[in-house]
């Protein structure tokens, strides 16, 4: 393991451009639960009720919608970041951060000090709540008042459409510039390091492709094994707050 954190060290020192891909697991130390693991969200939902067309088809639907979305809010406003964040905070203060393109909804990158500009959102925002109709933007906190009031699916104060959380839901599009702006960083990154993610979702789960066929080097950091593993130049197969605070002491060290 030892030489394994040398290594991804000495390769973050020599690189140009090192992307960070993230996921849930990057989050599970902070008491927030990834989708896939046993007891994770996935199990204890059925992923077909977050769809966005069945939160579009009815008003039972999007109450529904917003009881598990509530639940599910809970870990996440108390949150903190954890090694893992905070080593990837680090990075952007050593000027050894291109990017992180994360997965998360939880805005525990921003919480951690990573600055607005170094972090692309490929599924929103759990933190901030949309109007579909006219596009209003709610501090998620506000609407989660109404909630607590009683009232099951809000809408909007402007114009009565329907409210919902920032996020983007199966079925719902991607939001266009963090996509292109993901693509376009991994295919110049030198290094990518994907940390505590599945990678079975698309299109967010092409992005380790893109960067290794751009000749990038890959590493990946999680503590079950992905479909991209053969693929990588380097795996770890462990908990992101330990590897991670390891790899940034050995990037001080050498530095
Ligand atoms: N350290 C390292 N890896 C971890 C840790 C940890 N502390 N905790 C969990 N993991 C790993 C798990 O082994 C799992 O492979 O993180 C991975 C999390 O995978 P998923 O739960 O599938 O989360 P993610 O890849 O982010 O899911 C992608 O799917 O449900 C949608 O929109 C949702 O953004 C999400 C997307």
């Amino acid at each position: 393991m030892e030489d394994k954190l040398s290594q991804v060290a000495e390769w973050i020192l020599r690189a140009n451009k090192v992307v960070v891909f993230s996921g849930a697991g990057l989050s599970t130390e902070s008491g927030i639960p990834d989708f896939r693991s046993p007891g994770g969200v996935w199990d204890r939902y059925n992923p077909e009720d977050f769809y966005f067309q069945n939160f579009l088809a009815s008003e039972t639907s999007r109450e529904k919608y917003w009881q598990m979305a509530t639940e599910m809010y809970e870990p996440m406003k108390k949150a903190q970041p954890n090694l893992a964040h905070l080593a990837i905070a680090e990075m952007e203060r050593l000027g050894k951060l291109d990017c992180v393109i994360t997965q998360n909804i939880d805005g525990l990158h921003f919480k951690a000090g990573n600055s607005k500009e170094k972090v692309i959102q490929l599924h929103g925002t759990a933190m901030f709540v949309s109007c579909l109709s006219c596009g209003k933007s709610y501090d998620r906190e506000v609407i989660q008042e109404r909630i607590q009031k009683g009232v099951k699916a809000p809408s909007c104060d402007d114009c009565g459409g329907p409210l919902k959380p920032a996020t983007i839901s199966f079925g719902q599009s991607m939001p266009e510039r963090e996509t292109e702006e993901a693509y376009h960083r991994s295919s110049s990154s030198d290094l990518f390091i994907a940390i505590g993610s599945s990678l079975v979702v698309q299109p967010a789960a092409s992005m380790p492709l893109v960067a290794k066929r751009n000749g990038a080097k890959l590493v990946i950091i999680n503590r079950d094994p992905t479909p991209y593993d053969t693929m990588a130049d380097l795996v770890i197969h462990g908990q992101a707050g330990t590897v991670m605070a390891s790899i940034l002491e050995k990037v001080k060290e050498k530095k």
